[in-house]
């Protein structure tokens, strides 16, 4: 998937995690993906497949039981305190529920500014450079900066999302992880938010890891698809490779998930990111 001239940012390597029990429960089961600096990877399957917990291994939540996970060449669990501070900027998570993910007492502008202070202080050395920056973070998530006034439940869940997003960019992160950041709006206010993500991407060069479990979503989104099936990787490839030419039976599966009405649409357009795009709705 990823060409050896390409500079790879993320290696995961025959990556097994165990949830403790009796049994263990394998969550994962020798997973091995690589994401290219600069592209956009999508982990995609149904319920229960892996695709959270590859995600907090990646973080450093949960711990591989064998193979291991190399950031930017170095292996995340041999990580000195030092790589692990750095690794804690350097990869930013985006959640599915943001409302969850926000202090519901403090304004936009205050939980961003928290964030940048925390993170980024250098930055944000003057009031007057805070406030830039902070418009300059909600332009990204292509919101207008009267949202910084406002608290988290006054603004839409599809503005909460961008948020979420924002948020993470404060940080300046090397690698987004965003775990299902648009499954819970509804069709058109994913579509929208599918668009600002597309964009951000092409005009920031940021690297990102999108996990979905529709497969439209990733084919109007990633430059791969890395297919999952009960903790496995059972497929992975072009995205518009893995919609129209499923090979195996778990990617066929999600193909026919997908309503009839946006796959009509996405088998039409196999031109350009924006077409792709244009395709989900
Ligand atoms: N803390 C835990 N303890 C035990 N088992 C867990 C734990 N977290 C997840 N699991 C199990 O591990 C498997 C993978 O879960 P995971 O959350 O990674 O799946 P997922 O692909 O993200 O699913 P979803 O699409 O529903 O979010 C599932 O069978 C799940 O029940
Ligand atoms: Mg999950």
């Amino acid at each position: 998937m990823v060409s050896a001239m390409q500079d790879v940012l993320l290696r995961v390597e025959n990556l097994c995690v165990e949830y403790p029990g009796r049994p263990p429960k394998k969550a994962v089961d020798d997973a091995s993906f690589t994401v290219a600096r600069g592209a956009c990877v999508g982990i995609v399957g149904g319920s229960g497949c892996g695709k959270t917990t590859i995600a907090r291994t990646i973080i450093g939540l949960e711990r591989p039981s064998a193979g291991r996970i190399v950031f930017e060449g170095e292996p995340i669990a041999s990580a000195s305190r030092s790589a692990d501070l750095r690794r804690r900027r350097d990869i930013q998570l985006v959640f599915q529920d943001s409302l969850g993910a926000l202090n519901p007492r403090m304004r936009i502008g205050a939980t961003l500014a928290e964030v940048l202070r925390h993170h980024r202080r250098d930055d944000v050395p003057t009031a007057a450079a805070l406030d830039a920056r902070l418009r300059e973070l909600v332009g990204q998530v292509e919101l207008a900066p009267d949202v910084l006034a406002k608290y988290p439940h006054e603004i839409s869940g599809g503005q909460r999302q961008r948020i979420g997003v924002a948020r993470a960019l404060a940080v300046r992160p090397k690698l987004l992880i965003a775990d299902e950041p648009v499954s819970a709006l509804d069709v058109a206010v994913q579509a929208q938010m599918l668009k600002m993500l597309r964009r951000l991407l092409d005009a920031t060069g940021l690297t990102m890891l999108f996990i979905a479990h529709d497969l439209a979503v990733v084919r109007c989104l990633c430059d791969a698809a890395v297919v999952m099936h009960a903790g496995r990787v059972v497929e992975q490839g072009d995205p518009r490779e893995v919609f129209s030419r499923p090979r195996s039976e778990a990617a066929r599966a999600l193909v026919q998930a997908v309503p009839d009405v946006v796959r009509a649409m996405a088998e039409r357009f196999a031109g350009p990111q924006a077409a792709r795009l244009d395709a989900r709705v």
